[in-house]
């Protein structure tokens, strides 16, 4: 991701001081000795937070050899939960790909967090001396205090001119329950008269979604492929994200749903019913997926007609935090459909009858987060109290410039 490079170097300067510390400022030394090339990395890790309150430095070395990966799974613990790789994606794209089962996460009921609460992801530089290295998070590797994730925390939306009012609704509740998050909005067609006005928001930054990046139907914006695409890259370069649809308003600060996203790998939306054949409150997004996303995603239809484990997933309000089973369960799976449209809009799919980026995810998550959710831990009521849904735009007016 190297378009990211910016922000890291915005992030590092908070690096000193214990109010706006920064997770992790690691300073790579890299010295090459004993004509083997083997390398002594030191990375001395400014501990930040509000607090302070353990130690100030901890050293963190590894010794590792130049083709080495940069940290060693601690014990047999860390591994427990660590997700195997994920090999079907590689051909993911192609049109008879479909994707097996081989690649899914254990169930790691029993798993405990044990964890420091930071711990320096130390990476090989090629020649660097010294460096302040980006915060880079990994939840699976390293578990991180609310308060550091919060600090990472961006709210990302997307839209087009016709949601723009609903949009200022969603960044008006958003500046007021957390007046010192950053909100991302990619631009996906909003008239240029209108620009300025978004760029005026506080906290505000305005991107365009480079749909040339990207095959032709994205630009097809019903597709909803581009939403997928958004929260990947937008994870990528921050590392905690909250995806909001134009319509989500914040009764509360994100903050108290970090730890809940943490206990479940990094990810947690609202999952309306796990039963496919569920027809209220809330008609299960079975009655609305095309038959060859199943065929495409390697679900059979039949089974998940039937399975207990069918959570009918919002995505309309997501929360993602990265780890190794976001990227390979997660992203991986969900990015590899946006790209094809035989999966993400496949053949005879119609708005209304389908619903692309929804429907993967409640393939996705079922797949790939096997026996994750359960009404007993999906924190439903802590979602409802933070978020809720306004799908008009008479709040526009709350949202604040400056
Ligand atoms: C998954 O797909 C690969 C490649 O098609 C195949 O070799 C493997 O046996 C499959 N695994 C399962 C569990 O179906
Ligand atoms: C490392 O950087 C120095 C100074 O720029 C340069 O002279 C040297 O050739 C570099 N070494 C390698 C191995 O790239
Ligand atoms: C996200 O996690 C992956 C896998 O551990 C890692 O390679 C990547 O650098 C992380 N990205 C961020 C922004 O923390």
């Amino acid at each position: 991701m190297h378009e990211n490079s910016r922000n890291h170097t915005v992030q590092s300067d908070q690096t000193s001081g214990c109010d706006h510390g920064t997770l992790l400022a690691a300073r790579t030394y890299q010295t090459s000795s004993f004509g083997r090339m083997r390398l002594i990395k030191v990375a001395t890790v400014a501990l930040a937070g509000a607090s302070c309150y353990v130690g100030i430095l901890l050293i963190y070395t590894v010794l590792t050899h130049t083709n080495g990966s940069s940290l060693q799974p601690r014990s047999q613990q860390d591994t427990n939960h660590v997700i195997r790789h994920v090999e079907g994606f590689a051909q993911a794209g192609s049109e008879n790909a479909p994707m097996n089962g081989s690649d899914i996460i254990r169930n790691d009921r029993n798993r405990k967090s044990t964890y420091d609460d930071a711990r320096a992801h130390a990476q090989k530089e090629e020649n660097v001396t010294f460096s302040i290295k980006p915060a880079l998070i990994d939840i699976d590797q390293a578990k991180l205090t609310t308060d550091a994730l919060y600090r990472q925390l961006v709210v990302v939306t997307a839209f087009s001119q016709n949601h723009y009012k609903e949009a200022l609704g969603m960044i008006g509740s958003a500046q007021q329950t957390m007046p010192n998050t950053r909100i991302v909005v990619y631009d996906l067609g909003i008239q240029e008269s209108y620009k300025d006005k978004v760029r005026a928001l506080c906290n505000v930054e305005l991107r365009p979604f480079q749909f040339n990046k990207y095959p032709a139907f994205v630009k097809k914006v019903l597709t909803f492929s581009w939403k997928i695409i958004i929260i990947k890259e937008a994870v990528n370069e921050f590392g905690v994200v909250f995806w909001a649809d134009a319509s989500v308003r914040f009764r509360q600060p994100l903050k108290a749903l970090l730890p809940f996203a943490q206990d479940h790998h990094g990810y947690l939306s609202r999952i309306h019913s796990y039963k496919a054949d569920t027809k209220s409150p809330i008609k299960h997004n079975f009655y609305y997926t095309h038959e060859l996303m199943y065929k495409w995603l390697g679900v059979d239809k039949e089974k998940y007609a039937k399975s207990s484990y069918a959570p009918h997933v919002a995505a309309n309000r997501q929360l993602v935090i990265n780890s190794s089973t976001v990227q390979q369960n997660f992203l991986r799976p969900l990015y590899a459909c946006a790209m094809d449209k035989n999966c993400i809009v496949p053949p005879g799919s119609k708005h209304g009858r389908h619903r692309y980026d929804a429907s993967a995810l409640m393939l996705v998550i079922h797949k790939y987060f096997p026996g994750e959710f359960s009404r007993e831990n999906d924190h439903l009521k802590d979602l409802d109290e933070v978020i809720y849904m306004h799908r008009k735009s008479n709040d526009w007016e709350t949202a604040r410039n400056c």
